[in-house]
């Protein structure tokens, strides 16, 4: 070992070295086999389970951007619990021999003015709803704003399976108008199809 030769020097420093490390391809252990193998499981039941033949998400808001343009601030579903599903029934269906259902009901569907009429008076008298005729009383909502009944009218077109255009606030607005000097209730299913076929 010479003075001064730094090879030499640095030779025992260099064998306490450790290794270099060197990267080899090295197979990922069970565990993430096992995680893919349990995310392609959970995503298998899952379809089985929730999927059926529809893939839209389920609950939460279902509303789409047109309706929430028209409902300016509105929530039309809270209007529709607070008001409507003592009777109707939150999905709709209403009650066998009682309350007639919204979903699939033509006087919800067919054109915008009905079920505007019907919020506006109310129903007292005979109403054939998908084949069935039920004669009981359908309260007024002339306390609520046009945003509230727009928003309720639209949100029963757009719920419960039925896919009907949305209310304006304008429609609510003209048509409130227009009934002002009307008294008392429509008469049942022949007087609101009597309103339909006025100009
Ligand atoms: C107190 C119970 C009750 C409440 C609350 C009520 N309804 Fe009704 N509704 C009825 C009944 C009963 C009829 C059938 C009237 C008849 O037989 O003359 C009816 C009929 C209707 C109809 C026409 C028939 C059909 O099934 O399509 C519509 C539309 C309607 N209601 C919408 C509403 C909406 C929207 C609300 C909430 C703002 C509401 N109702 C609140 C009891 C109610």
């Amino acid at each position: 070992m010479t003075e001064g030769d730094p090879v030499l020097v640095n030779e025992a420093a260099l064998r306490r070295e450790r290794p270099e490390p060197k990267e080899d391809l090295r197979p990922p252990g069970p565990g993430l086999y096992l995680f893919f193998a349990g995310m392609t499981a959970w995503g298998a039941f899952y379809l089985a389970a929730y999927g059926g033949e529809d893939l839209r998400p389920r609950g939460g808001d279902s509303r789409t951007a047109p309706l929430l343009v028209v409902q300016r601030g509105v929530d039309g579903k809270q209007v529709y619990t607070a008001n409507c599903a003592v009777c109707h029934q939150a999905n709709g269906q209403g009650l066998a021999g009682n309350f007639p259902p919204l979903a699939g009901s033509s006087w919800v569907t067919e054109d915008q003015e009905t079920i505007v009429r019907i919020l506006l008076r109310g129903i007292e008298g005979p109403i054939e709803v998908k084949g069935v005729t039920y004669n009981g009383v359908m309260p007024a909502f002339p306390h609520l704003s046009d945003e509230q009944l727009a928003a309720v009218a639209t949100y029963a077109r757009g719920n419960f399976g039925n896919e009907a255009s949305p209310i304006p606030v304008e429609l609510v607005v003209k048509l409130r108008q227009a009934l002002a000097n009307q008294k008392g209730a429509w008469a049942g299913g022949a007087a609101l199809k009597e309103a339909q076929k006025a100009p």
